[in-house]
């Protein structure tokens, strides 16, 4: 795991309350990486993402679905209308939360989605109450991941799915300047921390879940940066980010450290999906 000490948790707020619009504008009502298998848009890839997470995650219409760092609710909203899951989402960002609330009701998903403004790591959910436990680009986020797989086992119902895509540290051993790219990474995007894929499938298992699957997805996925280089420097973000907030200015100058770590293989994306056994010890 590679730690960066000096990220905040009231900086991770600030950062979705203010670039939410932001976020929105330039790549639209999902704040992840689109999965490529050739050359489809940036909407159809972002669509794609969810699609191949949701069959990971064994959904086939109707789940209880408990969507962790849910952003503006795009995939609280999509999993509703398309899958006809009831979805509670919960984002640290009250902007986010007002946003998501306010995209649902207008797209039509008010009455299958809930929105609460939580934070993920001292959350109290009823026990046993999702059959799917789902979290895109959050646990990267999250400053005591294993103490959250604990906590999130006890949300599902015996026989459910915990099911996370995420940004990876690579593979040990990693050298100086693998070590580096990744800690640059966690500074610019606000990680406290990246596990490897063996940490997760540690905190996994030592939560009690069973793994179901593993897919490394980098080369899938990296493009995501390079499209949102170009549409960054066709409109004028980066002068206002200079304006309004130095932070997003840096997060907006490492969209190149993304795209070296993950040429490089420093950092991987990865997505896992484990069930909770029907009888759990
Ligand atoms: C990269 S965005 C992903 C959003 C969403 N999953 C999506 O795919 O559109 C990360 C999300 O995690 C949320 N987040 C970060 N730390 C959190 C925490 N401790 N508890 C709850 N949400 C958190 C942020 O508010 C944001 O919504």
């Amino acid at each position: 795991m590679i730690s960066c000490p000096t990220v905040k948790k009231s900086e991770i707020r600030f950062h979705y309350d203010l670039s939410t619009a932001f976020y929105r504008l330039l790549w639209g009502p999902h704040i992840h990486h689109g999965l490529w298998s050739g050359a489809e848009s940036s909407d159809v890839a972002q669509r794609q993402l969810i699609d191949a997470v949701a069959l990971r995650a064994g959904i086939c219409g109707g789940e209880n679905v408990l969507d962790v760092g849910c952003g503006m609710g795009g995939s609280s909203v999509y999993l509703a209308r398309k899958y006809g899951c009831q979805v509670t989402g919960v984002t640290l960002s009250p902007v986010q939360r007002c946003w998501a609330q306010a995209g649902a009701l207008v797209r039509g998903a008010g009455r299958r989605t809930k929105f609460l403004r939580g934070d993920a790591e001292t959350l109290e959910l009823p026990p046993q109450s999702f059959d799917v436990v789902w979290s895109i680009e959050c646990t990267e986020h999250l400053f005591d991941k294993p103490a959250f797989f604990r906590r999130a086992v006890k949300w599902l119902k015996p026989g459910g799915r915990l099911t996370i895509c995420a940004w990876l540290a690579g593979n040990e051993p990693l050298d100086a300047a693998a070590c580096k790219r990744v800690f640059d990474v966690c500074e610019g995007f606000l990680c406290p921390s990246l596990g490897s894929r063996a940490d997760y499938e540690q905190w996994f298992t030592d939560a009690g879940l069973q793994m179901q699957s593993f897919d490394d997805w980098t080369e899938r996925v990296a493009q995501t940066w390079e499209i949102c280089r170009r549409r960054v420097q066709k409109t004028g973000v980066r002068v206002l980010s200079r304006m309004i907030h130095s932070g997003t200015t840096l997060f907006l100058d490492r969209f190149d450290a993304i795209l070296d770590a993950y040429r490089t293989r420093s950092m991987l994306y990865g997505c896992f999906s484990a069930r909770l056994p029907e009888n759990p010890a």
